[in-house]
């Protein structure tokens, strides 16, 4: 069989210890020959470098290991790179979250000026990285999962036209998926859904049960009305996760159609969420109390004892294992089904043929095959042509250096909304971004 050089880009990661169990515990079904961390922040990156080398030498001991902050040793003959970074990191994600808020916007990761802001930032670093990754392995798969993919999706489409082995995923879609199964009582593995939208911003008009091909959305409809939805892992989240979850409730009832994305409540509900965020404690400060101290305390404590022990508990790790399938359904040519962000090329009838959508596709080693989910209806063909507007004069901007895309983005924005205080706002983000950003003129 087979076994295939991978690297991680963004290797310090907090996701990271949850891929290094995840390719020991998928070995048999994707075996690897090599392994290789990359990242900016050698600091950051050590502590899980030194936890993989523990590990892999108990539990993989044929696998090739190593962390670095070369490019070329991190980049050279490699068969699949899967990509995570957090452009500005943890400490920008405050700002992008603090700003707005402070402004009675909604500062969230992805969604709104905050992750316009953070969309700028990996637009820089992102173009640079894959430039670099070409140089080294021009026929490497580049699986791209850093955010806000929407964005980074619409500039790598136009930074690399020609390249067909870039591609944006994103487990959201997945996630709630699974959510939907555990309240069903099957597995996830049993749902065949069908999705469209823009990533972060989509719906499923359709979850049909694979063996029978009865469409379970009625049923969900009921189910969420009666007992509220949780994520999958819910014992392993975080207060905020659970709300957000518990969201598709109000979501369902208003906009009974389809079973929304978590993230819509964001477009759906503004004030209503802007009145529900802490301005002085977001979503970063309680990843970097959280998860961020979790991961690092794991490391300090393998390291300390220098073995695993009982420190390797097949806890599930939804998101690394999504990524690693997906690689797996490119090594071995599966064609199995995944919700992939592609160029919409006609999956949405009455959607522009250069957007960036998010749709069922059949993944194998050509690439991804989207499937068409005919027209939209008009309430959410509005939404989303809004927010691709919003999300292409951004990477515009980007590319123009221009402040005047840049302000018609964050206006044309449905979490912003108003050009003032668009103007209030990037003025705002461009002072802190400084340096990480294209200088608007
Ligand atoms: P993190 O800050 O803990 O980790 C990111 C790492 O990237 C850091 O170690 C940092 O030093 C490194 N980095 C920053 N710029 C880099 C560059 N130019 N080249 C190489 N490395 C660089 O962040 P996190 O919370 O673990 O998230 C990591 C990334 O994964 C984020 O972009 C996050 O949004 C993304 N993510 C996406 C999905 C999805 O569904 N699309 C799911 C989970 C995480
Ligand atoms: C989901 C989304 C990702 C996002 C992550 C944020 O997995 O799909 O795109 O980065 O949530 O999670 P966090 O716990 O960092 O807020
Ligand atoms: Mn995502």
């Amino acid at each position: 069989m087979k076994k295939f050089n991978v690297c991680i880009v963004g290797g310090g990661s907090t996701y990271t210890l949850g891929f290094l169990k995840s390719f020991v515990r998928l070995k048999e079904e994707f075996p690897l020959s090599k392994l290789v961390l990359f990242d900016i922040d050698a600091k950051r990156q050590e502590p899980i470098g030194k936890y993989g080398e523990i590990m892999f030498a108990e539990r993989y001991p044929d696998l090739e290991f190593a962390y670095t902050t070369d490019p070329k040793t991190a980049y050279e003959n490699m068969d699949f790179i899967f990509m995570q970074m957090r452009a500005g990191g943890l400490k920008m994600r405050r700002e992008d979250e603090h700003i707005p808020l402070s402004m009675g916007l909604i500062g969230q990761e992805t969604c709104g000026a905050g992750g316009m802001a953070y969309g700028l930032r990996s637009c820089v670093d992102m173009i640079e990285a894959i430039h670099q990754i070409r140089e080294y392995s021009p026929n490497a798969w580049i699986l791209n999962y850093s955010n806000p993919a929407a964005i980074v999706a619409e500039a790598l489409r136009r930074e690399f036209p020609e390249d067909k082995r870039i591609l944006n995923i994103c487990d959201q879609p997945e996630n709630v998926v699974r959510s939907t199964s555990r309240l069903l009582g099957c597995s996830w593995e049993d749902l065949d859904p069908v999705y469209f939208g823009l990533n972060h911003y989509g719906w499923f008009t359709h979850m049909y049960d694979k063996k029978t091909g009865e469409d379970l959305l009625p049923k969900i409809r009921e189910i969420v009305k009666e007992k509220g939805f949780l994520p999958q892992d819910a014992e392993q989240r975080d207060q905020s996760w659970l709300d957000t979850y518990g969201f598709v409730q109000t979501m369902l009832e208003d906009f009974p159609d389809y079973l929304p994305n978590t993230y819509d409540g964001y477009y759906l509900y503004p004030d209503y969420k802007v009145s529900h965020l802490n301005p002085n404690f977001t979503r970063a400060d309680e990843v970097m109390a959280g998860r961020e101290a979790r991961v690092f305390k794991e490391c300090e404590e393998v390291i300390k004892e220098g073995k695993l022990g009982d420190k390797f508990h097949a806890i599930s790790d939804a998101h690394a294992e999504m990524m690693i399938k997906v690689a797996e359904a490119i090594a071995y040519n599966t064609n199995g089904r995944f919700i992939l962000i592609v160029e919409n090329d006609g999956a949405i009838a009455n959607m522009q043929k250069d957007a960036m959508v998010e749709v069922v596709c059949e993944l194998g080693i050509n690439g991804p095959r989207p499937m068409r989910v005919g027209s939209i209806p008009q309430f959410y063909l509005g939404l989303l042509v809004q927010q691709v507007s919003s999300e292409k004069l951004l990477v515009d901007a980007f590319y123009e250096h221009s402040y005047e895309k840049a302000l018609q983005a964050f206006t044309l924005n449905r979490l912003i909304n108003d050009a003032k205080k668009a103007r209030k706002v990037l003025d705002a983000l461009i002072e802190a971004n400084k340096g990480m950003w294209p200088e608007l003129k």
